[in-house]
């Protein structure tokens, strides 16, 4: 469903190069849930952001349910990134001022369709993410966990293709993160395409694949032996 192909990704900064990706080739399935591994400054989030539209590669291409991302113009990939994917992120970037159902609801409500009608969805996928007593609050009124069970309810509101997640448990501690892992390993189980960035190896098993990238190289991928593991 997303083919990766030789992507690179080159930042230039002066007169030095920075390399964050080389050459990484990477077919993910509908129904994987992918956990993407590595250390700090390996290029796990730099991947994320190729996948979801939110970068260009330098080389490369990048294809969603046979689309490419490439040569398209700048309305179509948002129409793409907003349609198509859904995104949570270490910090949940929910508004402050709008409810947790207003915030489920957001993604829609950019494309101007008004909040009556989408409520009843918002209200049902808060109540998907055990959320149910809680439509009405406000984000200072919720803890860590909560907010970032909104955001995914939030990415879920386009029937995304696929829910990308940055260290999504990356401000939470360790019994809230278990949640929150749990509730994405359902999510899977009922057929929603995820992949994940994490440096927690317990994080990366709930996934059903796991790759490893070491200095912006493929270099580990547990549906096929590499060479050098
Ligand atoms: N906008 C940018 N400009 C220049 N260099 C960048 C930029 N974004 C990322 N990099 C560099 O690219 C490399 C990969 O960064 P990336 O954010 O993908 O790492 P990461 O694996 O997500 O790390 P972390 O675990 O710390 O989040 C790093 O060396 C980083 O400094
Ligand atoms: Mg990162």
């Amino acid at each position: 469903m997303i083919e990766i192909k030789n992507a690179g990704k080159t930042y230039r900064q002066g007169t030095s190069e920075i390399h964050a990706l080389r050459n990484v080739s990477l077919g993910i399935d509908r129904g994987e849930f992918l956990s993407i591994m590595g250390p700090s400054g390996s290029g796990k989030s730099t991947l994320l952001n190729l996948i979801g539209g939110l970068d260009q590669p330098t080389s490369g291409e990048i294809f969603i349910d046979g689309r490419a991302l490439h040569g398209i113009s700048d309305d179509e990939l948002t129409l793409i990134r907003r349609r198509r994917i859904g995104f949570i992120f270490q910090f949940f970037n929910l508004l402050p001022i709008l409810t947790a159902a207003e915030n489920v609801a957001l993604p829609l409500l950019l494309d101007g369709t008004p909040f009556s009608r989408l409520k009843s969805k918002a209200v049902t996928l808060l109540e998907q993410v055990g959320l149910g007593a809680r439509t009405e609050h406000r984000p200072e009124q919720l803890s860590g966990g909560e907010m970032q069970r909104v955001a995914i309810a939030r990415a879920l509101i386009t029937d995304p293709a696929v829910l990308l997640a940055d260290e999504p448990t990356g401000n939470l501690d360790s019994h809230t993160s278990e949640d929150i892992f749990i509730l994405l390993a359902n999510l899977n189980k009922k057929g929603q395409t995820i992949v994940m960035v994490t440096h927690d190896p317990k994080a990366a098993a709930y996934g059903t694949r796991i790759i490893t990238l070491k200095d912006g190289v493929l270099s580990g991928d547990s549906s096929h032996a590499m060479e050098g593991r």
